[in-house]
């Protein structure tokens, strides 16, 4: 099918199949590393929030001075200090709402039992809570979902916080009389309590990433593809396009000088092997031309 082509015209055919197949390549391989930045990016800051939470719980809850937008217990300490509980999830809302404003990343904590509405969890937060439960040997769950890359890691009931997610009648005071005894309870140790999710917003991430390899890339491409042009060309096309012409001449009852005294007697060359052969040929032909102008 391509044998009426040129070898130049084989030649781009080809280089441009292979720069074809090495762009979906490189495509996969850069979706493939973005993925996986993507993910350890989430799962670092999991696990910071998950140190936090834990160091929160080991205290139950921590106070604070003063006053405060949101708290679980007050305690009057004496007429000039009043101190406010913080529990973990509220501590970790807390730290949410100042890392996320200084941050494209985003982290907050839900349950499918959930105590307060602001931790209702979206569609990809609640499969992945169902998931994580079915599937307990898992640690994390990711995916692309437009253009943010959702991340998901389970919260598992330890014995910290048995005290305000067991049963009612073992909580706080405080739990009782802010949320009620009906939700965030009847847990036991190692159950699914909810998921940490991440979410890493991507736009434009593609781009700088592909901006940082591509450029280099590209323009090895080319060098690639001018070196086998010049290759192809004064290799093959050009030696060959010469030796169709002076077989020609030749074929017409001309002489031809073609050099062969330049080329190694054991050349491997193919086209100087070709020119070797032609050259006997013209000399034979040029033998039997005398032979039959002598007969004559
Ligand atoms: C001092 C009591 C207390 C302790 C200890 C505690 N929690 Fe909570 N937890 C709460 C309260 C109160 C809320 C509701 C917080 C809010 O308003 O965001 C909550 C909320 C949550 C939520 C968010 C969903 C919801 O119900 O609104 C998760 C998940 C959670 N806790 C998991 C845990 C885990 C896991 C531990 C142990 C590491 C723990 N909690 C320890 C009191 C506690």
């Amino acid at each position: 099918m391509f044998r009426r082509y040129s070898l130049f015209v084989k030649m781009l055919i080809f280089l441009s199949l292979i720069i074809a197949i090495s762009t979906v390549g490189y495509y996969l391989m850069l979706n493939h590393m973005q993925l996986n930045q993507l993910r350890n990016e989430a799962r670092t800051v999991a696990e910071h929030v998950v140190a936090f939470r834990s160091w929160v719980a080991r205290f139950g809850v921590v106070w604070v001075k003063d006053v405060e937008t949101e708290f679980l217990g007050q305690q009057d300490c004496s007429r000039s200090a009043t101190f406010y509980s913080k529990n973990p999830a509220l501590a970790t809302r807390e730290l949410a709402h100042i890392a996320n404003a200084n941050s494209q990343t985003n982290f907050r904590v839900t349950s499918d039992n959930y105590r307060n509405p602001k931790n209702t969890p979206d569609t990809f937060e609640s499969n992945a809570i169902a998931w994580f439960k079915k599937n307990k040997a898992y640690k994390e769950r990711y995916t692309m979902e437009g253009e943010n890359f959702r991340y998901a890691a389970p919260l598992i009931i330890k014995k910290g916080c048995l005290k305000c997610h067991s049963e009612p009648s073992v909580a706080p005071r405080e739990v009782i009389e802010k949320y009620g005894a009906e939700r965030g309870f009847g847990y036991k140790l190692g159950e699914i309590r909810g998921v940490i999710s991440v979410t890493i917003p991507t736009r434009g991430m593609w781009w700088e990433s592909l901006k940082g390899v591509a450029v280099w890339q590209i323009l090895l491409l080319i060098l690639i593809v001018i070196v086998a042009f010049i290759f192809t060309q004064t290799v093959v096309a050009k030696p060959l396009h010469n030796l169709a012409e002076s077989v020609e001449k030749i074929s017409l009852g001309g002489k031809e000088d073609l050099k062969t005294g330049e080329i190694p007697t054991n050349t491997a060359n193919e086209i100087d092997k070709v020119t070797l052969a032609v050259d006997r040929l013209q000399l034979s032909m040029q033998l039997a031309m005398k032979r039959l102008r002598k007969k004559g």
